[in-house]
């Protein structure tokens, strides 16, 4: 199927490339397994335990054909037609040795991760039904071939171990035990859906696309390489301008340029790299736009390999001595003379929820950390978050004075904010964010309005000043990203006319449901509950398509 995908070309740059590996496990692939065996057994502590792949970390066995008829308590609306998906962290091998969360997550430009599994809830005419899927990267089918773990991950990049791991690495590419000529791909952080195609995206790697089948069914055609344009990674978010249709991206590297930005068309041609200095190899995980700007982050988490060997620390550092910076470009330039750097104190930043123009300043809302340490989710992880701040915050760049401020919207913790995407890049009011009591946890809904002031002295996120409203999923239930659907297409009716719609896992029963709830209101009493067949793992990024969507890239 992938191959006829890819000859149906579609009108713009980006023609699906059909994924196939061809590996090889003739003596070279036996002789480097073995030498993995010896450098485990004499490196790797196994007494470790894996966090993040027990309890509701854990993957589930097998995928979930389509599951119709699902009982739903209350009624799913009209404007929730469409397909309902979140992807998150499913390995199918055992690890060989390290597991970090993000090895779900795509964030090293040289490493490789964990399969993706898509979780997808169809809904028709207030019926549900629900799916899960791999998506199927030229790495799974590689691992699946070999059946077993063959490519490296993020837990295994400290010390000296680390370092052989990566000689491991890349031993089987020179000598094609692993055909890494389709990447490393996981396709696993997030969804975004560009040019009538839904994109599955991790930033190491290009995106796959996944079609959504009439029953609700999940099918990876191949990847897009933009006609061969695209030659670097590709960010797992980002912007697609609800006006002019257009979609902005940036990848980054651990080799120059670090990053690289670039526009592509809203018939989907990728035009050409703008590098962008920054100070070193950093982590760059979201930008954003405003209908004029494209806001770049250079934040001191850094790629440092050498610090990774001698001081045993995960590959990526924070560096609390550097300030925080901020470029800002017009979103059309064809280089970076013309960007403009603000500094503000140190601080590292996963998600931005929006950005836009207020006369000279740019504004950018975020949610900002202070001491980030990614070993927090690595190994043995703490239960509650100490020392670490996740808040909602204002920051302000002067294009004419070229000074930057900020200020505190919210107490800890609070992340994967998301907003009524008709508003990308312009002003707007309501924020949703997730309220988060661990790093991976999702304890609560929060819904942020802007327009009020935030109340001083609070040590939680609770109810009261600019905390219009929080969901709060009640002990032992943990929820997911939530995604808002306006009753309205566009940016005609009320800004926070619509429902939010999010995955909740309850340990107590072990089931796992998707809640709907009413994002004016806030109520804490669900619009509709869909009750699950199956365990749905924590996960990252969640993204709604709407019927209209389906309808167009079933044409693929
Ligand atoms: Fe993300």
């Amino acid at each position: 199927m992938a191959e006829v995908a890819a000859e149906k070309a579609s009108s713009g740059g980006d023609v699906i490339v059909a994924v196939n590996p061809k590996p090889n496990r003739g003596i070279t692939s036996k002789l480097i397994d073995l030498f993995e065996k010896l450098v485990v057994k004499l490196g790797y502590d196994s007494s470790q335990p894996h966090h993040y792949l027990s309890r509701n970390f854990a993957p589930v066995p097998d995928e979930t054909p389509p599951t119709t008829n699902l009982p739903v308590s209350g009624h799913l609306p009209e404007c929730l037609n469409g397909e309902f998906v979140r992807v998150g962290p499913n390995p199918k091998f055992s690890p060989v040795a390290g597991y970090h969360w993000f090895d779900g997550d795509g964030c090293v430009v040289f490493c490789s991760h964990f399969y993706i599994m898509i979780h997808g809830l169809r809904i028709k005419d207030g019926k549900a039904s629900y799916v899960s899927r791999y998506v199927r990267t030229s790495r799974l089918k590689q691992e699946e071939y070999f059946g077993g773990a063959k490519f490296m991950k993020v837990g295994d990049l400290k010390g000296f171990f680390g370092l052989f791991m990566v000689n491991l690495q890349i031993l089987r590419g020179k000598f094609k035990v692993l055909d890494l000529s389709f990447g490393h791909g996981t396709a696993n952080t997030a969804l975004v859906y560009h040019h009538g195609k839904l994109l599955a995206l991790s930033e190491a790697d290009k995106p796959y696309v996944v079609k959504v089948l009439e029953d609700g069914d999940l099918q990876t055609l191949g990847l897009l390489d933009y006609d061969k344009r695209l030659a670097h990674s590709f960010t797992a978010h980002p912007k697609v301008d609800p006006f002019t249709g257009e979609m902005f991206m940036f990848g980054y590297s651990h080799t120059p340029p670090y990053i690289t930005y670039r526009v592509i068309s809203k018939d989907g041609f990728m035009h050409d790299p703008v590098p962008i200095t920054v100070s070193g190899p950093i982590m760059m995980h979201d930008f954003a736009i405003t209908e004029n700007y494209a806001i770049f982050m250079d934040l001191p988490l850094l790629f440092k390999p050498k610090e990774m060997v001698k001081e045993k620390k995960l590959i990526f550092q924070f560096d609390a001595t550097k300030k925080a910076r901020f470029g800002v470009l017009p979103r059309y330039a064809e280089n970076e003379l013309l960007i403009k750097w603000f500094e503000l104190p140190n601080c590292f930043i996963f998600h931005n929820a929006n950005a836009w123009e207020e006369g000279d300043e740019v504004v950018l809302i975020t949610c900002r950390l202070e001491n980030p340490d990614l070993d927090l989710v690595s190994g043995n992880v703490k239960e509650k978050l100490e020392n670490f701040s996740n808040e909602l915050y204002e920051m302000r760049f002067n294009m004419e004075t070229g000074l930057a401020s900020q200020r505190k919207l919210s107490e800890s913790a609070v992340d994967f904010p998301r907003v009524n995407e008709s508003y990308t890049g312009r002003k707007q009011r309501y924020v949703y964010g997730t309220r988060l009591d661990s790093i991976a946890k999702v304890t609560g809904i929060v819904k942020f309005d802007l327009h009020a002031e935030p109340e001083r002295g609070k040590t939680c996120i609770e109810v009261g000043g600019n905390v219009q409203g929080l969901f709060d999923l009640g002990p032992g239930r943990f929820g997911s990203e939530a995604v808002f659907v306006p009753k309205v297409p566009g940016a005609t009716s009320e800004e926070d006319d619509g429902y939010l719609i999010f995955f909740v896992h309850d340990e107590k029963t072990g089931k796992s449901a998707v809640h709907v709830i009413d994002a004016k209101t806030m109520s804490p009493d669900p619009v509709a509950v869909v009750d699950l067949p199956d365990r749905v793992p924590y996960g990252f990024h969640a993204f709604f398509v709407t019927e209209e969507q389906l309808q167009e890239q079933a044409k693929l």
